[in-house]
């Protein structure tokens, strides 16, 4: 179905005129409604609106620098991008049919605002290295507030260590009680996968930070621009090494997608800690009623939603980064359209993070550990079995020996129906540990284990201080990271 054709373009006038595109000067007839829907990306890169305003101003400084400008008319130019840009953001601006995107609406409006003025704007730039600069604006400021939610997630945590230093509680690996460690251990190993989330994302910043403007729509122009000066302009680090790749490159996307993705899926790891913590089974830990939710129907229920969302959640970060990873590949350089197709998924992977971070800060602030309940686990006797090993280890017997013969000793306590707690000070002698009884303490245990990054109260103290001493040498630009 070829669709019905709209009326035939006006004839072209200076600039875009209202129900016109902006290319529609070669062409004799308006695009197809079902090709112009197909085509239209203003509803949602209309987010990008803020930073095509500050693109634009910094493409007018350009124009000027090459003496394709005077003084006066740059200033009217910005000053109309800017009014175009309040317009857009407090809800005034009328948007025009024909408007393909918020490059297209934003230029039409500077025309209405200063009339023949604005068809100079867009003189030696194309929507190609303007969308480009626009997303890197945008993802920078996205990534941001993400690195300053996953900063506050941090400190959470490490406040949380710090109160709970001591705290012991049954380290577990495949979900079994393996060996006692503390609570502000197990809280900081999340805290220690952030910083390295910071980390990534420092980096991709300093990679990001690069103006495309200046490229046009493949191979600069013949106007005489400096794209490293407009680059400086923006605030932006440096401008493009290569045309072509400059309006081709969206590996800044990609890579943005793929952080996000080891960022949502540590979320959802220390989601899924919340919600095993928090079950009753357990009885660990209590979500906050804030945190926690009702049952429509079975009255007791105080459900971690929030917490499964959070692990949920992630999904989505992880099909945005299969999506744009999708879209790429394949792709000859150049600019095509299918490159439009970049932005939801960035879009929605940012607004994941951005809402998922606030409520794990919370739920993390405020989650209730039953103290007695974590002991009373760290009590059993099998979490000691590794340590006794240890003594007859330190006692000079071979490792293999000594979990062998723990073991036998553990095999026929079960058999007798007795626990390591009911040996006499002869049978712990005749084991070859004398001070065994004395072994089987969460506290003592926790303390053994003094190495540097253990689970020892010093240990969890120190890595505090470290975690607290990165967040403060990143806020003051100082280079831990
Ligand atoms: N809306 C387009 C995008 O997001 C802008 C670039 C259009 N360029 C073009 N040659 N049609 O990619």
């Amino acid at each position: 179905m070829t669709g019905e054709r709209r009326d035939e373009a006006p004839p072209a006038g200076p600039g875009a005129a209202p129900g016109e595109a902006l290319w529609a000067g070669r062409f004799a007839a308006a695009p197809a409604p079902e090709a112009h829907a197909l085509g239209r990306s203003l509803h949602y890169d209309v987010r990008l609106a803020a930073y095509d305003v500050l693109a634009g101003i910094a493409h007018v400084g350009a124009l000027e620098a090459a003496g394709l400008l005077d003084a006066q008319d740059a200033v009217r130019l910005a000053e109309a991008l800017r009014a175009v840009g309040a317009a857009i953001a407090d809800g005034t601006f009328i948007v025009d049919d024909a408007d393909e995107d918020v490059h297209s609406a934003i230029e039409r409006g500077v025309t209405g605002v200063v009339g023949d003025l604005g068809a100079r704007l867009h003189a030696g730039r194309s929507r190609n290295d303007l969308v480009v600069t626009d997303v890197r604006l945008w993802a920078l400021e996205a990534v941001r507030r993400i690195d300053g939610l996953t900063t506050m997630l941090i400190r959470t945590l490490v406040d949380r260590a710090r109160e709970h230093a001591e705290t012991v509680v049954p380290g577990t690996t495949h979900a079994r009680l393996a060996q006692p460690v503390t609570l502000g251990h197990h809280l900081l190993a999340h805290a220690w996968a952030l910083v390295r989330d910071l980390e990534r994302l420092g980096e991709w910043s300093v990679r990001t930070d690069v103006s495309a403007l200046g490229a046009g729509a493949l191979g600069t122009s013949t106007l005489g621009l400096d794209p490293a000066a407009t680059a400086g302009r923006l605030g932006m680090r440096t401008a493009f090494d290569n045309s072509i790749d400059a309006v081709s490159d969206r590996d800044f996307a990609l890579e943005f997608l793929g952080h996000a993705t080891i960022l949502a899926m540590h979320l959802s790891r220390l989601a899924a800690d919340l919600a095993r913590f928090t079950d009753e089974a357990l009885g660990w830990a209590e979500l906050d009623e804030g945190y926690a939710t009702g049952s429509s129907m079975m009255p007791q229920k105080r459900n971690p939603d929030t917490a499964e969302l959070a692990r949920g959640k992630a999904a989505r970060v992880v099909a945005s980064h299969v999506r744009l990873a999708g879209l790429l590949q394949g792709l000859p350089l150049g600019y095509h359209r299918d490159l439009q197709e970049d932005k939801e998924p960035l879009f929605d992977a940012a607004d994941t993070l951005e809402l998922v971070l606030p409520a794990l800060i919370g739920a993390v602030a405020t989650v209730r550990f039953d103290l007695e309940a974590m002991r009373r686990a760290a009590e059993a006797e099998g979490l000691y079995a590794t340590d006794l090993a240890e003594a007859l280890v330190a006692s000079g017997v071979p490792f293999r020996e000594a979990h062998r013969r723990t073991g036998l000793l553990l095999k026929e306590l079960a058999a007798a129906k007795r626990t390591l707690r009911d040996l006499t000070p002869e049978e712990w002698s005749s084991f070859g540990v004398p001070d065994g009884a004395a072994l089987l303490d969460p506290d003592h245990a926790v303390r053994a284990r003094s190495a540097a990054g253990g689970p020892s109260p010093g240990s969890v103290r120190a890595q505090a201080n470290t975690l607290q001493r990165i967040l403060s040498e990143r806020r003051t630009g100082a280079p831990t990271l």
